[in-house]
Order: structure tokens, then C-alpha cells, then sequence
């Protein structure tokens, strides 16, 4: 036997024993945007590399060391894209979408970054994520934080909670920056490796970290809150007004910075239960600056992206994901020279009951072993389509599970006898 071929570390299968749960995820994700009238927009899993190095920003961990970035064949540096709000911006920006006020877009699939995988981190993982653009006030973000809720409320999930702060404008950050770097050289002997390399490059991320040890040290830094212009901290108690009026619950996280480099003012995380250390399942913010940065008019900008590889997790563990079988009926045909009428049959069933799966066995084989993989699709119904039915244009019908009765019947009623057998499958 040939060596087997192993997939890419980090890379995952999505098996289709495992797709109805995405399916079902996918699809009220999907829904719920809609009802607030986003639409969905499609850009390539391939930019530039300057996109992503001049939107995320130089001096990130997914800049420095987790993007895959390769030469094509004529020398043009290009990325797999890590994340997805750099190229709906780019392709805003060219599809002249900012010409107009107020859009609202969601976009979903693959993102690529070379992190050391573990439990809810992957290399390719897959996002749905949503963007505003041409709003700058609080209003927005509100409605961006509800669609959330709604979301999990749809999935059935109880155990999702908020984190929320604002970081200010590009200007007040920086101001916020000194104030903080001061903070930490004062105290450079407690710092840990990656917090002192952190210093240098970015301070806020060191806010960041999960070491206990610098748990101490960070909760006594100054907070970013403190320092807000005017106008971002009017912005975030809009924000938060409408939030309470709206009666979503949140905590203000002055720590909570961020690791991408171009949000502005709002961010926010949505943390999941019962998922280990990589718990933030939904997170976003603003991004006033972006889109001006990428060579845009200014057009103030928000969004948010969630994980669905931890937002799939989250609905299984909670086992509100509707059941899957791979068959709602399955027809058995005990000789294959009754295949020609028995697929026929199977295609009027199809026709006559939409969104219905009706399979007819393929293959070959006993009666035997065509029920043994009846049973194993988990259908409700077998049809049994024997040679002294089909001549008399009847078949057999069997309920496979409950009390297993057994009929026979014409054909012209087998649609409606199904049908009645279904309805509250
Ligand atoms: P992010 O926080 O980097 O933000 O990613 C958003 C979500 O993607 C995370 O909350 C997490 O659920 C999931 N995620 C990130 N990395 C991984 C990974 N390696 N494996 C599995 N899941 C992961 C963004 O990407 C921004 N573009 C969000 C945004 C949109 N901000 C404004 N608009």
C-alpha cells in the first residue's frame, strides 16, 4: 500500500457525520444577520501581503509571525488572508461601496494563521463576520452587540457573556501608550520575557498577557478608560446607555486591548463557557482609521468576527443543534432489475416532499444487508420494493423505528402516506 498522505497540521476536516451542526450554526448565524439587514459580500482567501501588514499592523503577533506569506510565480508577495475585515475593506474601497452611507455586509470562511494549534486554535479556521461601515456613532455598535445575542439566544446558548471597552482615538492611544510604557519600565524586573519584548514594540498587548505572575502588575497599570479623548468617552457611554436600555449585560474590561492594530474606540469580546483557554468566540470593534489608511475616503467603520470552530463547540456541548439522519427515507430494491422503476419512484417522492432525503439504495446486495444500511442512515421509513409489487404498482412500507409497522400500498398514495408518516419527524 502507498505511504498515506497526512493533512497540514493545524488544518482540519470538516467530516459529514459533523456538517449538519455547521450547517445548522452557519445558517442561524446567517439568519440573524439578515434580520438586520446585512448583507453577504465574498472576497478571496488571497491578498497582498502589504494588506494585511499596513491594516493589522507591523507589530502584531499575526503580522510578525503567523501569516503565511509566499512569492508567486511572478515574485509578488502574497498572504493567505488571517483574517477578513483588511480585505472587505479593500474591496469596499474598489467595489466603490463607501460611496454611499451606511452599509452593513457579513462575509464568512477560512482564515489562515500559523499559531501553535491547540483545543478551539487552529491554523485554518473558519469565521462569520460582520462589518458596518459609514456610521460613527454609538447606535451600531449597539446593534452589532444585539445581533450577537441574538445569535446565541437562536443557538440556544446561555453561557456567553460580554466584555466591552474603548480604546479611544489614534491620538488619545498613543497619549494612553507613554503613560502605560512609563508604567511598566518603572517596574521592568517584574516583567516576563514577552512582556519586555512587548514594551519596545506594542505595551498595550502586555495587557494582554496570561501569565499569573503578571497578573498583579497589569491590574495596578492605569487604565485606558482614564485617558479617553472626550469624544470616545461620550461615544462609549452612548454605546453603553444603549446597551442597558437594551438589557444586554456587560462588563467594562479596561485591559481588554485587542491584537490587532487598528481598532479604534468600541471593542468588544463575546466569551464562551466550557471551552478551555481560547474562549473568545465572538470579538470586534471599530475602525475609524482603516479605511482612510487603505487609501478610502474617511469612513468610519465597526465589525465583528466570530470563531466557528468554538461557536460549533459551544452548540454541541449544549445539544441544542436539531438531530441528523442522512436519510428521512430509505428504498431497499430486492432485485436491480427493478432499479429503473424504483428510482423513479424515489424521484416523484423527492419531488412531491421538498427538503425531504430520500435515498434509494445503490450497490447491490441482499435485502439483508440494503436493511442493515437502512437502519444505519437512521431513516424514519424503508420502501421495499419487490417484483410482485412493482408489477401490481404498489410497494412496501416500513416504519423503522417506534413500533415498526409494516404496510403495503399503491404508489400514487405513497407520497401522501409518507408525508402523514413524517410530519412530526
Ligand atoms: P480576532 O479576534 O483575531 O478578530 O478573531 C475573531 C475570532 O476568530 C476570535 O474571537 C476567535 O473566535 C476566532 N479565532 C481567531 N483565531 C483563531 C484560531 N487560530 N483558531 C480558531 N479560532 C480563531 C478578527 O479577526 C477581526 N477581523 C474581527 C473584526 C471584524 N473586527 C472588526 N471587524
Amino acid at each position: 500500500m502507498a505511504d498515506r498522505i497526512s493533512a497540514v497540521r493545524g488544518m482540519n476536516d470538516l467530516m459529514p457525520d459533523a456538517s449538519a451542526l455547521w450547517q445548522f450554526v452557519e445558517a442561524t448565524v446567517a439568519g440573524a444577520l439578515s434580520s438586520y439587514g446585512y448583507r453577504e459580500m465574498r472576497v478571496p482567501l488571497v491578498e497582498r501581503t502589504e494588506l494585511f501588514a499596513r491594516s493589522i499592523g507591523e507589530a502584531t503577533d499575526v503580522v510578525e509571525k503567523e501569516m503565511y506569506t509566499f512569492e508567486d510565480r511572478s515574485g509578488e508577495s502574497l498572504t493567505l488572508r488571517p483574517e477578513g475585515t483588511a480585505g472587505c475593506v479593500r474591496a469596499a474601497i474598489a467595489g466603490s461601496l463607501l460611496h454611499q452611507r451606511g452599509q452593513r455586509i457579513w462575509y464568512a470562511g477560512p482564515m489562515f494563521r500559523y499559531e501553535r494549534p491547540q483545543k478551539g486554535r487552529y491554523r485554518q479556521f473558519h469565521q462569520i463576520g460582520a462589518e458596518a461601515y459609514g456610521f460613527d456613532g454609538p447606535d451600531v455598535d449597539a446593534e452589532l452587540i444585539l445581533v450577537g445575542r441574538r445569535m446565541w439566544d437562536a443557538l440556544g446558548l446561555d453561557g456567553v457573556s460580554l466584555r466591552l471597552n474603548s480604546l479611544g482615538t489614534v491620538e488619545s492611544r498613543a497619549r494612553y501608550r507613554e503613560v502605560l510604557a512609563a508604567h511598566f519600565a518603572d517596574h521592568h524586573d517584574q516583567l516576563d520575557e514577552d512582556s519586555q519584548r512587548r514594551l519596545e514594540r506594542n505595551p498595550l498587548r502586555i495587557l494582554d498577557s496570561r501569565n499569573p505572575e503578571m497578573a498583579a502588575l497589569i491590574a495596578g497599570a492605569p487604565a485606558i478608560t482614564d485617558h479617553l479623548d472626550e469624544a470616545s468617552a461620550a461615544h462609549f457611554a452612548g454605546l453603553r446607555e444603549l446597551l442597558d436600555a437594551a438589557g444586554v449585560s456587560y462588563t467594562v474590561d479596561p485591559r481588554l486591548v485587542r491584537g490587532l492594530d487598528y481598532y479604534t474606540r468600541t471593542v468588544f469580546e463575546w466569551v464562551g463557557t466550557g471551552l478551555g483557554a481560547q474562549d473568545a468566540i465572538c470579538s470586534g470593534g471599530r475602525y475609524d482609521s482603516l479605511v482612510e489608511e487603505l487609501g478610502g475616503k474617511p469612513t468610519p467603520a465597526v465589525g465583528w468576527a466570530l470563531g466557528l470552530e468554538r461557536l460549533v463547540a459551544m452548540v454541541e456541548q449544549a445539544g441544542t443543534a436539531p438531530a441528523d439522519r442522512e436519510a428521512d427515507v430509505y428504498m431497499v430494491v430486492a432485485d436491480e432489475a427493478l432499479l429503473p422503476q424504483a428510482f423513479e419512484i424515489a424521484e416523484s417522492l423527492r419531488d412531491a416532499l421538498p427538503g425531504r432525503r430520500v435515498i434509494a439504495h445503490c450497490g447491490g446486495g441482499s435485502m439483508k444487508s440494503q436493511f442493515k444500511r437502512a437502519d444505519r442512515s437512521a431513516a424514519v421509513l424503508a420502501l421495499v420494493l419487490g417484483a410482485d409489487e412493482a408489477a401490481a404498482g404498489r410497494i412496501g412500507l416500513k416504519v423503522l423505528r417506534g413500533d415498526a409497522a409494516q404496510e403495503t400500498l399503491a404508489q400514487s398514495a405513497l407520497a401522501e402516506r409518507v408525508s402523514a408518516l413524517l410530519a412530526d419527524s
